[in-house]
């Protein structure tokens, strides 16, 4: 009933989970969830048909793991995580029917090595990710991070996302600092980056059902599609497909950075599920 495989998947190794609950497949590189399909339901993650496949570049889709940092905090953007493989270092069938598989990752740069990351994938009825970062050097370090999950939609321009109503927001479009009012809906660019530990959802009553983000050790989400003029701009990213998908990011960034002290690892955590 549950089976877990290696597999070529567009020419990257990755481990393909067919679960009692759910299948899906992770890449190596980036220990990248590029599919989860709850059974008898459609994939809740969206991916680029302008794709790129290769080591150094970050997948369009699925879920990069946005570490050491967020955005332009450091080069290159979004971090070195996205960028490489990861080592598969276990995977497990729980009696429940989930299938977990963990990886971890320490960054080749010598000027990075001081931090490591480990990752488990869950499998089950939800989608749970648990992102563990270690520092083990000797100073404290400021960590953003993201969980940078591509959502499939049946069309932008009619879900909503709620939960993140009254919760102040960095406008990273207009450049200012905004409260919501109400839930979110989408008729242009968006790239905010809301202060909230709390969980939303999506609610798309085109595919007839409501995703729900819950999370733990993340003070902000980031929600973000490109819209037509930066859809145009990105290779990778085909200048029709900015309506199939959305961007409900699990993060801590910007304000909401953490102090990783040495020695003291924290996780981060985010459980997709469909309703
Ligand atoms: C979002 C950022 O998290 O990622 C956006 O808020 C950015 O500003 C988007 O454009 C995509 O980033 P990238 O590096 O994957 O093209």
């Amino acid at each position: 009933m549950n089976s877990v495989s290696i597999v070529e998947w567009n020419g990257l190794k990755a481990v393909k989970v067919d679960g009692k609950f759910a299948d899906a497949v992770v890449t190596l590189h980036g220990a990248h969830v590029v599919s989860y399909i709850p059974k008898g339901g459609k994939d809740l993650l969206w991916i680029s048909k302008k794709c790129v496949f290769t080591d150094g570049k970050s997948l369009r889709g699925g879920v990069p793991v946005i570490w050491p940092w967020f955005g332009s905090a450091g080069k290159p953007s979004h971090g070195l995580a996205r960028l490489t493989d990861w080592t598969l270092t276990g995977s497990m069938l729980c009696d429940c029917g989930s299938v977990r598989l963990d990886f971890s990752f320490t960054p080749v740069q010598p000027e990075w090595k001081f931090l490591s990351a480990k990752l488990s994938v869950t499998i089950g009825k939800k989608l749970k990710l648990e992102l563990t970062s270690l520092n083990s050097g000797t100073k404290d370090y400021s960590l953003t991070q993201a969980f940078h999950t591509y959502f499939a939609v049946s069309d932008v321009s009619k879900v909503r996302v709620t939960g993140l109503e009254d919760a102040e927001y960095l406008d990273r479009v207009a450049g200012d600092t905004k409260r919501q009012s109400g839930a979110i809906t989408f008729d242009s660019e968006t790239d905010r980056c809301y202060i909230s530990t709390a969980d939303a959802v999506i609610d798309d009553p085109g595919f007839g059902r409501r995703i729900r983000i819950a999370k733990s050790n993340s003070g902000s989400t980031v929600v973000w599609n490109p819209w037509i003029e930066k859809a145009r701009k990105m290779a990778d990213f085909g200048d029709e497909e900015y309506p199939e998908m959305l961007c409900v990011e699990t993060a801590c960034a910007f304000d909401q950075a953490v102090t990783l002290k040495p020695g003291v690892p924290y996780t981060m955590t985010s459980v997709i599920s469909a309703e």
